[in-house]
């Protein structure tokens, strides 16, 4: 046995079962990544749950954003501004045993809304592949760009964009299904 086949060997003995999959082009491991304020985003997430068996962990802030729509908008704007991201609830997930990890998060400002900023700034993708998706109002802005910038380490796949709450329509699912078929 040469050289080459004996360290092709040694990598099929050490890869776990996902990673060997995952290499043939099998399932890979999903886990779904999402903050959501007002559901949008839940929805999809939700939709993805239930259309790759993907594992789902929702953030959530540990402190409660206003309700009324102005409120929300200013104090998100102020974080966004003194860079106050803000504090999760709970340990963030252990994502070592996944190939893909889809963050999700709604359009704040024409950037990746700041707890999903939060999730980003303390997670290490070392070794994963990560695409964003993210629902919005019509102006998804620097949301991409600015996504990849902050997943630290990962390889970055093509991103989601879907108008706010459209989650139930054929449309989106068509969206979902052509995105997801892209992501290996
Ligand atoms: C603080 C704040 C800022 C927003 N900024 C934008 C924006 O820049 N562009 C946009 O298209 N929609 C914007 N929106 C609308 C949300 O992105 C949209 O409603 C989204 O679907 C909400 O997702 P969620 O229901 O998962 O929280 C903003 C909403 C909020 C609350």
């Amino acid at each position: 046995m040469n050289r080459l086949m004996l360290s092709i060997l040694l990598a099929c003995l050490i890869m776990t079962p996902t990673a060997a999959a995952a290499a043939e082009g099998g399932p890979q491991k999903v886990l779904v990544v999402y903050y959501s304020n007002s559901g949008n985003t839940k929805a999809v997430a939700e939709k993805l749950q239930a259309k790759t068996g993907a594992d789902v962990y929702r953030l959530e802030t540990v402190r409660t954003y206003p309700a009324e729509h102005k409120a929300l908008t200013d104090e998100a704007k102020r974080e966004l501004e003194e860079n106050d991201l803000p504090a999760l609830k709970g340990a963030l997930p252990d994502m070592s045993s996944y190939d893909l990890i889809l963050v999700g998060g709604p359009v704040w400002w024409y950037t990746v809304a700041t707890p999903v900023m939060q999730f980003l700034d303390q997670a290490d993708f070392a070794g994963k592949k990560t695409a964003a998706f993210c629902t919005h109002a019509g102006g998804v802005g620097m949301y991409f760009p600015h996504f990849k910038e902050q997943a630290k380490n990962a390889v970055v796949l093509e991103g989601l964009s879907l108008l706010g709450n459209t989650a139930d329509e054929a449309s989106t699912d068509k969206a979902i299904d052509a995105w997801l078929a892209k992501l290996h």
